[in-house]
């Protein structure tokens, strides 16, 4: 339903015992368009002239009490009333309001109920002020008026984390006064403010309240942690800078404080980029052609394989609820397999994350076997065995004897040919890419990967189970690396171009780092192994061509043993077993041997010439992926590279990039890197083409 068409969203309804009830109806999460903000206000004028009312509990109907802002509206300049003077309405009412909280009260929608004199809640619901995500600060009152309900530090850990505070806890400090345990929220509100009619005293509302007390010491170090992690979103940082001046200025001096921020980030490219976050994970769900058709029904789930990514995968489903079953062929391999998936299991324990009973009654759950043949009433079968075509295709084909017609056959190849492996079923149509993203419990990416054959409703049923995992599921087409590790592998090539053309690997890194991501790609090399890339490069090498540029020393660092973290040395040194990169004087022996080899004059790379080559070498890969319709619209990629690779949130994707730097100058950058870099690095005819019609990258639709 069109939250901005609806009608009447706010009216207030006379109960007995001279309550009012102020109901909020907005679909679908009640946000505070322009129409409720009005309707709000006109509300609790209502309450204040009406002599018959005494006091009036906030209500709303549908999933949630206010979510928020209406974030469609943040972008756009703002519309009278505007939200400060509605909630400073509220709070300046002669009569106690209590705002009656369900589902989840965030950003203004807990700003408004701040706003009230009580807050009564639901036991599942949820508080908090997620604006920060939004690249923009609580700009209602909340860096003010929550450090006098909790204090400073409390105030500045929810707002900086977003974290949504179940209501334990909530009620624990302070930012709920009761919880309403019975089902009937309404009547508990109501009840409750008939309780302090009783107690005869009158409210005081949070803005008169003085700043509760708060360890200045630890204060200090939240503050210097939460500083530290920001790389280069500055959100969190204005936002601690207010909860600051909540100590410091007046309640009044203080909101317009917070006003001038808020206003300031609202109109920043942070935030339109956070906004492009928030929004793109919402639409790459909706996939053209698919809205109709119903998913088939997905509980038991087999994993075959049970690696590192096997095993991961199986915890996901498990933590999703499905019924898991994991299958190694030897029985040493399925001892094994259960030793991961418990090994899983108990570090979350360790980290607090579980009790140990939880985590026995999680381990307990999985059922393992090494007979193909008990997966006959599986519902979706995922194999994460060897990446070899032959081994993947006997599975399959053994497999398609044991499961049922409308079994999903899935694979988490990451380079694999799908359609050659669906070739060798009698139901191509079954099969779908799966590809996770190690650990596959924790990484929030899944490439969804729809093969030549894929049946829609195939497709459909990968997305909703991709939803129940709680994963951002993209849909990708196939290719070598589908859209993630296909930018990926280009983008190494990169880098790898930087080192020989005379930077070294550590200024790589900062340059990367400053860029926001949270590790320097060599360093990442190290962690993961360069023994992954070197099979990739093999592979590659064996389909590039002649004139294509190949950068030899990652495989001369290999045949060298310095295959990364694990031995000791990589593109860096590590000391005795330490973790921490130190710069090799033998590396850059090796660069500076192969420099001379290649004739290449060496020259000297600036941080912000590395990242705008690298910004614009993944979106030349990004439009190529377009243009062979890899993936359905610009947004999918972003998606891909902000939730699988570290690219910083706070600058929206690469394609989302191209539009705000604007595509003329990309493409400037991106012919100067064909003149140095030739063959495989055509600037793609995409950009040109959107140029030409005056549009945006972001526009692009796939049926071009
Ligand atoms: N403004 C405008 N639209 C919003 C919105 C907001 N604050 N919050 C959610 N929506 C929309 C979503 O875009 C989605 O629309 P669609 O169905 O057209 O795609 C719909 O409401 C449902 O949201 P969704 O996230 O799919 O539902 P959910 O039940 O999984 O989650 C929330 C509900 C409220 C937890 C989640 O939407 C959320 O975190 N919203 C943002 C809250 C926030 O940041 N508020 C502070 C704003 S200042």
């Amino acid at each position: 339903m069109d939250q901005h068409n609806h009608p009447n969203p706010v009216s207030v309804i006379k109960a007995e015992n001279g309550i009012a009830v102020i109901q909020i109806d907005n679909p679908p999460v009640n946000a505070l368009s322009h129409a409720v903000r009005l309707g709000l206000k006109q509300a609790i004028e209502q309450v204040e002239v009406d002599e018959s009312i005494k006091g009036a509990v906030l209500h709303c109907l549908g999933r949630t009490f206010i979510a928020g802002a209406d974030i469609k509206e943040l972008g756009k300049p703002p519309k009278q009333p505007y939200l400060p003077d509605v909630i400073a309405y509220l709070d300046a009412c002669s009569k106690p309001l209590v705002s009656a909280l369900h589902g989840t009260a965030l950003g203004g929608g807990f700003e408004v109920a701040m706003g009230c004199h009580y807050r009564v809640a639901l036991p599942q619901a949820r508080v908090g002020l997620p604006e920060v995500k939004l690249g923009i600060i609580p700009g209602a009152g909340g860096t003010q008026r929550l450090p006098r309900l909790i204090g400073q530090e409390k105030a500045a850990d929810i707002i900086t984390s977003c974290r949504q505070v179940k209501m334990t806890e909530a009620l624990e400090i302070g930012l709920i006064d009761a919880l309403i345990d019975e089902n009937d929220l309404l009547e508990g509100a109501k009840s409750f403010l008939i309780k302090q009619f009783g107690t005869g005293e009158a409210p005081v509302s949070i803005s008169k309240r003085p700043i509760m007390e708060t360890n200045e010491e630890s204060y200090a170090s939240l503050k210097a942690k939460v500083t530290k992690r920001t790389r280069g979103q500055i959100s969190p940082i204005k936002a601690l800078e207010s909860i600051d001046n909540a100590a410091t200025l007046s309640f009044e001096e203080g909101m317009a404080a917070e006003r001038a921020i808020f206003l300031e980030l609202a109109s920043s490219d942070q935030a339109a980029a956070l906004r492009h976050a928030f929004f793109g994970e919402r639409t790459i769900a909706k996939v053209p052609g698919l809205e109709n058709i119903d998913p088939r029904s997905v509980t038991d789930v087999a994993v075959i394989g049970a690696g590192n990514m096997g095993s991961g995968i199986a915890a996901a489903f498990a933590d999703a609820g499905y019924s898991v079953t994991v299958v190694e062929m030897s029985e040493a391999g399925l001892e094994q397999g259960k030793g991961r998936v418990a090994g899983i299991y108990q570090g979350g324990v360790k980290r607090g994350k579980l009790t140990q009973e939880q985590a026995e009654r999680k381990i307990a759950s999985f059922s393992f076997t090494t007979q193909l043949a008990d997966l006959s009433r599986s519902d979706l079968v995922i194999e994460a065995v060897f990446e070899d075509m032959q081994v993947k295709k006997d599975l399959f084909t053994n497999l398609q004897s044991v499961v049922g017609p409308d079994c999903i056959l899935a694979t988490n190849t990451s380079y694999l040919d799908i359609n050659e492996i669906a070739s060798v079923l009698e139901k191509p149509e079954n099969v779908v890419g799966l590809h996770f993203f190690s650990p596959a419990n924790i990484m929030k990416l899944l490439e969804i990967v729809d093969a030549e054959k894929t049946a829609p409703e195939v497709l459909a049923t990968a997305l909703a189970v991709g939803k129940k995992l709680r994963k951002i599921a993209v849909i990708a087409g196939v290719c070598d690396g589908f859209i993630g590790n296909r930018i990926w592998a280009r983008n190494r090539q990169l880098l790898e171009f930087f080192l020989e053309d005379g930077a070294e690997v550590e200024d790589i890194d900062k340059a990367m780092l400053e860029f926001g991501f949270p590790m320097g790609p060599y360093s990442v090399f190290d962690l993961s192994g360069l023994d992954i890339a070197w099979a990739q490069r093999k592979r590659k090498k064996t389909s590039m061509k002649p004139a294509e540029r190949y950068v030899e020393i990652p495989d001369l660092l290999c045949e060298q043993g310095r295959l990364g973290i694990k031995a000791g040395k990589g593109w860096y040194d590590y000391e005795d077993g330490s973790r921490k990169p130190q710069p090799s004087s033998e590396v850059a022996k090796l660069v500076a041997s192969e420099r001379v080899r290649k004739g290449i004059s060496q020259r000297k790379l600036s941080s912000e010439e590395i990242q705008k080559r690298v910004l614009a070498g993944m979106i030349n890969e990004g439009c190529k992926i377009l243009q062979e319709k890899i993936a359905l619209r610009p947004v999918d990629i972003d998606m891909v590279l902000l939730n699988g690779y570290g690219y910083p949130v706070w600058r929206g994707g690469p394609m989302f990039a191209a539009d705000q730097l604007g595509l003329a100058d990309i493409v400037r950058t991106l012919k100067e890197m064909e003149a140095e870099y030739g063959e495989g690095w055509e600037v793609s005819p995409v950009l040109a083409a959107c140029i030409e019609r005056g549009m945006k990258l972001a526009e692009w639709q796939c049926t071009e």
